[in-house]
Protein backbone atom coordinates (compact mmCIF):
# COMPACT_ATOMS: atom_id res chain seq x y z
CA UNK A 1 0.00 0.00 0.00
CA UNK A 2 1.58 3.12 -1.31
CA UNK A 3 2.33 5.99 1.84
CA UNK A 4 1.96 8.91 -0.33
CA UNK A 5 -0.92 10.00 -1.97
CA UNK A 6 -1.24 9.21 -6.12
CA UNK A 7 -1.59 12.24 -8.49
CA UNK A 8 -5.51 12.21 -8.29
CA UNK A 9 -5.39 11.32 -4.24
CA UNK A 10 -3.37 15.02 -3.68
CA UNK A 11 -6.10 16.11 -6.05
CA UNK A 12 -8.80 14.48 -3.59
CA UNK A 13 -7.20 16.63 -0.70
CA UNK A 14 -6.17 19.94 -2.22
CA UNK A 15 -9.89 20.17 -3.19
CA UNK A 16 -11.49 19.10 -0.04
CA UNK A 17 -13.70 16.67 -2.04
CA UNK A 18 -13.18 13.78 0.15
CA UNK A 19 -14.00 15.86 3.76
CA UNK A 20 -16.20 17.99 5.35
CA UNK A 21 -14.79 21.05 3.95
CA UNK A 22 -12.68 23.04 1.71
CA UNK A 23 -11.34 25.34 3.91
CA UNK A 24 -9.09 24.54 7.23
CA UNK A 25 -7.60 26.82 8.18
CA UNK A 26 -9.53 29.61 10.48
CA UNK A 27 -8.01 32.32 11.50
CA UNK A 28 -10.77 33.27 13.71
CA UNK A 29 -10.74 33.33 17.62
CA UNK A 30 -11.23 30.11 18.38
CA UNK A 31 -12.64 28.68 22.32
CA UNK A 32 -12.51 25.61 23.12
CA UNK A 33 -15.86 23.63 24.81
CA UNK A 34 -15.89 20.21 27.05
CA UNK A 35 -18.02 17.29 25.32
CA UNK A 36 -20.61 18.33 28.47
CA UNK A 37 -20.56 21.74 27.24
CA UNK A 38 -21.40 20.80 23.77
CA UNK A 39 -24.15 18.76 24.68
CA UNK A 40 -25.60 21.18 26.93
CA UNK A 41 -25.87 23.48 24.60
CA UNK A 42 -27.16 21.33 21.69
CA UNK A 43 -30.00 20.54 24.69
CA UNK A 44 -30.48 24.78 24.23
CA UNK A 45 -30.36 23.91 20.88
CA UNK A 46 -27.63 25.93 20.18
CA UNK A 47 -24.76 24.40 17.45
CA UNK A 48 -21.48 25.76 17.54
CA UNK A 49 -18.95 25.90 14.94
CA UNK A 50 -16.99 22.77 14.62
CA UNK A 51 -13.67 25.48 14.48
CA UNK A 52 -14.69 25.81 17.93
CA UNK A 53 -14.72 22.66 19.39
CA UNK A 54 -11.70 21.90 21.46
CA UNK A 55 -9.29 19.15 19.73
CA UNK A 56 -8.13 16.88 18.78
CA UNK A 57 -11.80 16.17 17.91
CA UNK A 58 -13.28 13.49 16.14
CA UNK A 59 -16.27 14.63 13.85
CA UNK A 60 -18.70 12.85 11.13
CA UNK A 61 -20.15 15.24 8.28
CA UNK A 62 -23.67 13.69 8.74
CA UNK A 63 -24.91 14.97 4.72
CA UNK A 64 -21.73 12.78 3.72
CA UNK A 65 -22.44 9.84 6.39
CA UNK A 66 -26.22 9.96 5.22
CA UNK A 67 -25.54 9.92 1.94
CA UNK A 68 -23.13 6.72 2.25
CA UNK A 69 -25.39 4.49 3.72
CA UNK A 70 -28.05 5.65 1.82
CA UNK A 71 -25.84 4.40 -1.71
CA UNK A 72 -25.12 1.30 0.10
CA UNK A 73 -28.17 0.50 0.73
CA UNK A 74 -29.55 1.26 -2.68
CA UNK A 75 -26.52 -0.40 -4.53
CA UNK A 76 -27.65 -3.87 -2.18
CA UNK A 77 -30.88 -3.51 -3.36
CA UNK A 78 -29.61 -3.25 -7.07
CA UNK A 79 -27.60 -5.88 -6.70
CA UNK A 80 -29.88 -7.98 -5.14
CA UNK A 81 -28.83 -8.68 -1.88
CA UNK A 82 -29.36 -7.36 1.83
CA UNK A 83 -26.43 -5.18 4.09
CA UNK A 84 -25.85 -6.57 7.68
CA UNK A 85 -23.25 -3.67 8.52
CA UNK A 86 -20.38 -4.14 10.78
CA UNK A 87 -20.55 -2.04 13.57
CA UNK A 88 -16.55 -2.53 14.14
CA UNK A 89 -16.14 0.53 12.05
CA UNK A 90 -18.11 3.09 14.14
CA UNK A 91 -18.85 1.35 17.35
CA UNK A 92 -21.83 3.29 17.71
CA UNK A 93 -25.56 2.76 18.54
CA UNK A 94 -26.69 6.01 16.85
CA UNK A 95 -25.19 5.33 13.27
CA UNK A 96 -26.29 1.30 14.05
CA UNK A 97 -29.93 2.42 13.95
CA UNK A 98 -29.34 4.22 11.34
CA UNK A 99 -28.84 1.46 9.24
CA UNK A 100 -30.93 -0.57 10.38
CA UNK A 101 -33.95 2.80 9.49
CA UNK A 102 -32.06 2.16 5.99
CA UNK A 103 -33.06 -0.90 5.55
CA UNK A 104 -30.34 -3.26 6.89
CA UNK A 105 -31.17 -6.60 7.72
CA UNK A 106 -29.09 -6.69 11.21
CA UNK A 107 -25.55 -5.32 12.66
CA UNK A 108 -22.47 -7.09 12.63
CA UNK A 109 -20.36 -6.84 15.69
CA UNK A 110 -16.45 -8.18 15.98
CA UNK A 111 -16.59 -8.06 19.95
CA UNK A 112 -18.74 -9.39 22.55
CA UNK A 113 -18.59 -6.13 24.28
CA UNK A 114 -19.39 -4.31 21.26
CA UNK A 115 -22.44 -6.53 21.39
CA UNK A 116 -23.64 -6.40 24.95
CA UNK A 117 -22.91 -2.16 24.59
CA UNK A 118 -25.22 -1.67 21.17
CA UNK A 119 -27.83 -3.86 22.67
CA UNK A 120 -27.73 -2.23 25.65
CA UNK A 121 -28.31 0.91 23.92
CA UNK A 122 -31.35 -0.47 21.86
CA UNK A 123 -29.35 -2.21 19.00
CA UNK A 124 -31.14 -5.56 17.83
CA UNK A 125 -30.81 -8.17 15.23
CA UNK A 126 -26.59 -8.38 16.36
CA UNK A 127 -24.56 -11.28 14.33
CA UNK A 128 -21.31 -11.89 15.83
CA UNK A 129 -18.88 -13.00 13.43
CA UNK A 130 -16.34 -13.78 15.97
CA UNK A 131 -16.31 -17.09 17.51
CA UNK A 132 -16.17 -16.66 21.11
CA UNK A 133 -13.85 -19.40 23.18
CA UNK A 134 -13.90 -19.05 26.51
CA UNK A 135 -16.51 -20.22 29.12
CA UNK A 136 -16.79 -16.74 30.38
CA UNK A 137 -17.60 -15.27 26.65
CA UNK A 138 -19.87 -18.48 25.77
CA UNK A 139 -21.85 -17.33 28.85
CA UNK A 140 -22.02 -14.32 28.11
CA UNK A 141 -22.81 -14.70 24.46
CA UNK A 142 -25.73 -16.76 25.77
CA UNK A 143 -26.96 -14.32 27.92
CA UNK A 144 -27.26 -11.90 25.22
CA UNK A 145 -29.59 -14.64 23.03
CA UNK A 146 -31.97 -14.36 25.97
CA UNK A 147 -32.04 -10.80 25.58
CA UNK A 148 -32.75 -10.94 21.88
CA UNK A 149 -34.24 -13.69 19.57
CA UNK A 150 -31.83 -11.55 16.94
CA UNK A 151 -28.31 -13.04 17.98
CA UNK A 152 -26.59 -15.06 15.87
CA UNK A 153 -22.70 -16.33 17.16
CA UNK A 154 -20.28 -17.46 14.85
CA UNK A 155 -18.50 -20.68 15.83
CA UNK A 156 -15.27 -22.61 13.75
CA UNK A 157 -14.23 -25.88 15.83
CA UNK A 158 -16.60 -28.56 17.07
CA UNK A 159 -15.60 -28.36 20.70
CA UNK A 160 -16.74 -24.69 20.43
CA UNK A 161 -19.94 -25.87 19.12
CA UNK A 162 -20.79 -28.30 21.89
CA UNK A 163 -19.43 -25.56 24.23
CA UNK A 164 -22.46 -23.12 22.70
CA UNK A 165 -24.72 -25.91 23.06
CA UNK A 166 -24.38 -26.80 26.58
CA UNK A 167 -24.52 -23.05 27.22
CA UNK A 168 -27.94 -22.51 25.63
CA UNK A 169 -29.05 -25.66 27.01
CA UNK A 170 -28.27 -23.87 30.55
CA UNK A 171 -29.53 -20.98 29.73
CA UNK A 172 -32.96 -22.38 28.41
CA UNK A 173 -32.25 -21.10 25.03
CA UNK A 174 -32.08 -21.87 21.44
CA UNK A 175 -29.24 -20.01 20.39
CA UNK A 176 -28.89 -18.99 16.54
CA UNK A 177 -25.32 -20.13 14.75
CA UNK A 178 -23.50 -19.79 11.68
CA UNK A 179 -20.12 -21.36 10.45
CA UNK A 180 -17.41 -19.39 10.34
CA UNK A 181 -15.80 -20.42 7.19
CA UNK A 182 -12.58 -19.28 6.31
CA UNK A 183 -11.19 -16.88 3.61
CA UNK A 184 -7.35 -17.17 3.20
CA UNK A 185 -5.87 -17.97 6.57
CA UNK A 186 -6.88 -15.46 9.57
CA UNK A 187 -10.08 -16.68 10.99
CA UNK A 188 -12.56 -19.83 10.41
CA UNK A 189 -12.66 -23.21 9.77
CA UNK A 190 -10.76 -23.95 6.16
CA UNK A 191 -13.58 -24.14 3.28
CA UNK A 192 -13.24 -28.46 2.94
CA UNK A 193 -14.97 -31.15 3.95
CA UNK A 194 -14.54 -30.64 7.97
CA UNK A 195 -16.34 -27.36 7.21
CA UNK A 196 -19.51 -29.51 6.33
CA UNK A 197 -19.20 -31.89 8.90
CA UNK A 198 -19.37 -28.77 11.76
CA UNK A 199 -22.38 -27.78 9.99
CA UNK A 200 -23.65 -31.29 10.01
CA UNK A 201 -23.24 -31.16 14.19
CA UNK A 202 -24.26 -28.11 14.80
CA UNK A 203 -27.47 -29.26 12.80
CA UNK A 204 -27.79 -31.99 15.47
CA UNK A 205 -26.51 -30.38 18.89
CA UNK A 206 -29.28 -29.58 21.45
CA UNK A 207 -30.38 -26.09 21.49
CA UNK A 208 -28.49 -24.78 18.42
CA UNK A 209 -29.88 -23.81 15.37
CA UNK A 210 -27.64 -23.91 12.41
CA UNK A 211 -28.35 -20.23 9.87
CA UNK A 212 -25.70 -20.80 7.51
CA UNK A 213 -22.24 -19.38 6.99
CA UNK A 214 -19.99 -16.40 7.62
CA UNK A 215 -16.94 -16.23 4.45
CA UNK A 216 -15.49 -12.47 5.25
CA UNK A 217 -12.45 -11.93 2.85
CA UNK A 218 -10.16 -9.36 4.62
CA UNK A 219 -7.45 -9.82 1.71
CA UNK A 220 -9.60 -8.59 -0.83
CA UNK A 221 -11.06 -5.69 0.33
CA UNK A 222 -7.81 -3.33 -0.37
CA UNK A 223 -6.61 -4.83 -2.99
CA UNK A 224 -6.13 -1.64 -5.18
CA UNK A 225 -7.72 -1.68 -8.53
CA UNK A 226 -11.13 -3.15 -9.34
CA UNK A 227 -10.30 -6.11 -12.09
CA UNK A 228 -7.73 -7.46 -9.96
CA UNK A 229 -9.73 -6.87 -6.67
CA UNK A 230 -12.62 -8.59 -8.96
CA UNK A 231 -10.51 -11.56 -10.02
CA UNK A 232 -9.05 -12.61 -6.25
CA UNK A 233 -12.24 -11.95 -4.51
CA UNK A 234 -14.42 -14.36 -6.60
CA UNK A 235 -11.16 -16.78 -7.28
CA UNK A 236 -10.83 -17.25 -3.36
CA UNK A 237 -14.44 -17.41 -2.40
CA UNK A 238 -14.81 -20.92 -4.96
CA UNK A 239 -13.97 -23.22 -1.71
CA UNK A 240 -16.40 -21.61 0.29
CA UNK A 241 -19.04 -21.92 -2.53
CA UNK A 242 -18.52 -25.49 -3.02
CA UNK A 243 -19.16 -26.01 1.42
CA UNK A 244 -22.05 -23.69 0.96
CA UNK A 245 -23.19 -26.65 -1.99
CA UNK A 246 -22.30 -29.25 0.00
CA UNK A 247 -24.18 -28.33 2.86
CA UNK A 248 -27.10 -27.65 0.97
CA UNK A 249 -26.97 -30.88 -0.44
CA UNK A 250 -27.07 -32.64 3.16
CA UNK A 251 -30.08 -30.66 3.86
CA UNK A 252 -28.53 -27.83 5.71
CA UNK A 253 -30.06 -24.28 6.24
CA UNK A 254 -27.64 -21.93 4.17
CA UNK A 255 -30.16 -18.74 4.47
CA UNK A 256 -27.28 -16.99 5.30
CA UNK A 257 -24.06 -16.85 3.84
CA UNK A 258 -22.70 -13.17 4.43
CA UNK A 259 -19.20 -11.53 4.56
CA UNK A 260 -17.94 -8.77 1.93
CA UNK A 261 -16.69 -5.63 3.22
CA UNK A 262 -16.50 -2.07 1.71
CA UNK A 263 -14.21 -2.71 -0.81
CA UNK A 264 -16.37 -5.78 -2.24
CA UNK A 265 -19.67 -4.51 -1.57
CA UNK A 266 -19.99 -4.64 -5.52
CA UNK A 267 -18.96 -7.86 -6.06
CA UNK A 268 -20.50 -10.44 -3.45
CA UNK A 269 -23.41 -10.52 -5.28
CA UNK A 270 -21.90 -12.56 -7.76
CA UNK A 271 -21.27 -15.10 -5.66
CA UNK A 272 -23.36 -17.75 -5.61
CA UNK A 273 -25.90 -17.57 -2.93
CA UNK A 274 -24.49 -14.89 -0.78
CA UNK A 275 -26.86 -13.40 0.95
CA UNK A 276 -25.86 -9.89 2.50
CA UNK A 277 -22.15 -7.67 2.57
CA UNK A 278 -20.89 -7.07 6.38
CA UNK A 279 -20.03 -3.71 4.94
CA UNK A 280 -18.36 -1.50 7.20
CA UNK A 281 -15.75 1.23 6.58
CA UNK A 282 -18.02 2.67 4.04
CA UNK A 283 -19.80 4.98 6.83
CA UNK A 284 -16.98 7.49 6.87
CA UNK A 285 -14.02 5.90 4.57
CA UNK A 286 -10.82 6.41 5.14
CA UNK A 287 -6.94 7.19 3.66
CA UNK A 288 -6.53 3.13 3.33
CA UNK A 289 -10.01 2.50 1.62
CA UNK A 290 -9.59 6.07 -1.17
CA UNK A 291 -6.34 4.42 -2.20
CA UNK A 292 -7.69 1.20 -3.50
CA UNK A 293 -9.87 2.86 -6.91
CA UNK A 294 -12.92 2.50 -8.10
CA UNK A 295 -14.83 -0.04 -10.66
CA UNK A 296 -14.80 2.94 -13.19
CA UNK A 297 -11.00 3.18 -13.33
CA UNK A 298 -10.96 6.29 -10.50
CA UNK A 299 -7.12 5.97 -8.69
CA UNK A 300 -9.31 7.10 -5.93
CA UNK A 301 -12.38 4.76 -4.38
CA UNK A 302 -15.25 7.47 -4.84
CA UNK A 303 -18.17 4.73 -4.09
CA UNK A 304 -18.85 6.79 -0.98
CA UNK A 305 -17.48 10.22 0.52
CA UNK A 306 -14.80 10.59 3.24
CA UNK A 307 -17.55 11.67 6.27
CA UNK A 308 -14.47 11.32 9.18
CA UNK A 309 -12.33 13.84 10.00
CA UNK A 310 -10.27 14.89 13.21
CA UNK A 311 -9.80 18.62 13.67
CA UNK A 312 -6.64 19.46 15.69
CA UNK A 313 -4.88 22.39 16.67
CA UNK A 314 -1.40 23.69 15.10
CA UNK A 315 0.87 24.45 18.32
CA UNK A 316 4.21 25.27 16.75
CA UNK A 317 4.81 26.65 13.59
CA UNK A 318 8.43 28.11 14.30
CA UNK A 319 10.15 26.05 12.55
CA UNK A 320 10.94 26.11 8.47
CA UNK A 321 8.71 23.28 6.81
CA UNK A 322 7.13 21.97 9.28
CA UNK A 323 4.38 22.33 11.40
CA UNK A 324 3.27 20.98 15.38
CA UNK A 325 -0.05 19.62 15.77
CA UNK A 326 -1.89 18.06 18.97
CA UNK A 327 -2.66 15.11 16.89
CA UNK A 328 -0.51 12.46 17.00
CA UNK A 329 -1.37 8.64 18.01
CA UNK A 330 -3.42 8.82 20.54
CA UNK A 331 -5.42 11.00 18.06
CA UNK A 332 -4.94 9.26 14.88
CA UNK A 333 -3.17 5.95 15.16
CA UNK A 334 0.14 4.98 13.68
CA UNK A 335 -1.38 3.40 10.57
CA UNK A 336 -0.42 3.92 7.55
CA UNK A 337 -1.34 5.64 4.50
CA UNK A 338 -0.48 8.69 6.49
CA UNK A 339 -3.43 10.90 7.51
CA UNK A 340 -4.65 13.38 4.79
CA UNK A 341 -4.30 17.13 5.49
CA UNK A 342 -7.10 18.71 3.89
CA UNK A 343 -6.05 21.26 1.57
CA UNK A 344 -2.94 20.55 1.64
CA UNK A 345 -1.69 18.20 -0.80
CA UNK A 346 1.84 18.46 -0.17
CA UNK A 347 1.58 17.41 3.21
CA UNK A 348 3.37 14.74 4.98
CA UNK A 349 1.22 13.59 8.49
CA UNK A 350 3.66 12.57 11.06
CA UNK A 351 1.53 11.21 13.95
CA UNK A 352 4.64 9.47 15.37
CA UNK A 353 4.42 11.43 18.72
CA UNK A 354 1.75 10.19 20.98
CA UNK A 355 0.40 13.68 21.71
CA UNK A 356 1.60 15.41 18.93
CA UNK A 357 1.33 15.21 14.83
CA UNK A 358 4.22 16.55 12.91
CA UNK A 359 3.35 18.01 9.04
CA UNK A 360 5.86 18.09 6.65
CA UNK A 361 5.74 19.71 3.13
CA UNK A 362 7.43 18.07 0.19
CA UNK A 363 7.68 20.67 -2.30
CA UNK A 364 5.75 23.70 -2.71
CA UNK A 365 5.20 24.37 0.98
CA UNK A 366 1.99 25.05 2.79
CA UNK A 367 -1.40 26.42 0.89
CA UNK A 368 -1.70 28.88 3.09
CA UNK A 369 -0.25 30.47 6.26
CA UNK A 370 -0.41 28.36 9.44
CA UNK A 371 -0.62 30.45 12.91
CA UNK A 372 -0.45 29.21 16.51
CA UNK A 373 -3.66 28.37 17.29
CA UNK A 374 -5.34 27.72 14.19
CA UNK A 375 -7.16 24.77 13.27
CA UNK A 376 -6.44 21.79 10.86
CA UNK A 377 -8.53 19.20 9.48
CA UNK A 378 -7.29 15.42 8.72
CA UNK A 379 -8.61 12.58 6.96
CA UNK A 380 -7.40 9.52 9.03
CA UNK A 381 -6.21 6.35 8.18
CA UNK A 382 -7.87 3.92 9.39
CA UNK A 383 -11.31 4.49 10.56
CA UNK A 384 -11.71 1.34 13.22
CA UNK A 385 -8.96 2.00 15.46
CA UNK A 386 -9.23 5.90 14.90
CA UNK A 387 -13.07 5.73 16.50
CA UNK A 388 -12.28 3.29 19.77
CA UNK A 389 -10.05 6.56 20.69
CA UNK A 390 -12.94 8.56 21.32
CA UNK A 391 -15.24 9.07 23.69
CA UNK A 392 -17.68 10.95 21.36
CA UNK A 393 -18.25 11.26 17.49
CA UNK A 394 -19.35 15.25 16.78
CA UNK A 395 -22.31 15.08 14.46
CA UNK A 396 -21.27 17.89 11.84
CA UNK A 397 -23.58 19.56 9.64
CA UNK A 398 -22.84 22.79 7.31
CA UNK A 399 -19.63 22.85 9.66
CA UNK A 400 -22.06 23.32 12.68
CA UNK A 401 -22.30 20.48 15.39
CA UNK A 402 -25.72 19.12 14.68
CA UNK A 403 -25.31 16.16 17.48
CA UNK A 404 -23.17 14.68 19.88
CA UNK A 405 -22.42 10.87 19.13
CA UNK A 406 -21.39 8.84 22.16
CA UNK A 407 -18.90 5.65 20.43
CA UNK A 408 -20.72 3.71 22.53
CA UNK A 409 -18.18 0.67 22.51
CA UNK A 410 -15.29 2.59 22.84
CA UNK A 411 -12.59 0.07 24.21
CA UNK A 412 -15.04 -2.69 24.54
CA UNK A 413 -12.00 -4.91 23.35
CA UNK A 414 -13.17 -8.47 25.21
C1 LIG B 1 -15.68 -10.11 9.64
C2 LIG B 1 -15.69 -8.74 9.04
N1 LIG B 1 -16.74 -8.38 8.28
C3 LIG B 1 -16.81 -7.14 7.74
C4 LIG B 1 -15.80 -6.19 7.94
C5 LIG B 1 -15.99 -4.81 7.37
O1 LIG B 1 -15.06 -4.48 6.45
P1 LIG B 1 -14.88 -3.02 5.85
O2 LIG B 1 -14.57 -2.09 6.96
O3 LIG B 1 -13.74 -3.22 4.96
O4 LIG B 1 -16.13 -2.67 5.15
C6 LIG B 1 -14.68 -6.55 8.69
C7 LIG B 1 -13.58 -5.60 8.87
O5 LIG B 1 -12.50 -5.89 9.28
C8 LIG B 1 -14.63 -7.85 9.27
O6 LIG B 1 -13.60 -8.23 10.04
Amino acid sequence: MSIRPSPSRRTFLSLGAGAAASTVWIPRRVHGYTTVEVASRLEDGVGMSKWDLDTPALCVDLDRLERNIATMQAAAKRFGIATRPHAKTHKSADIAKMQLAAGAIGICTAKLGEAEALMAQGVERICMTTSNLSPAKIRRAMQLRKKSAGFIQATDTEENARQLSAAAREGGVTADVVIDVAVGTRSGIPPDEGAVALAKLVDTLPNLKLRGLLSYDGGAQHITGFATRKERTLANIEPNVRVRESMKRAGLNTEIFSGGGTGTYNLQHLVPGFSDIQVGSYVFMDMQYLAIGSEDGNAVYNDFASSLTVVGTVLNNRFPGRLTTDAGAKALTLNVPHAGVIGEPDADYNAGSDEFGVITFKSGGPAKTYKIGDRIEMIVPHCDPVVNLYDVMYGIRNDKVEKVMAVTARGRSQ
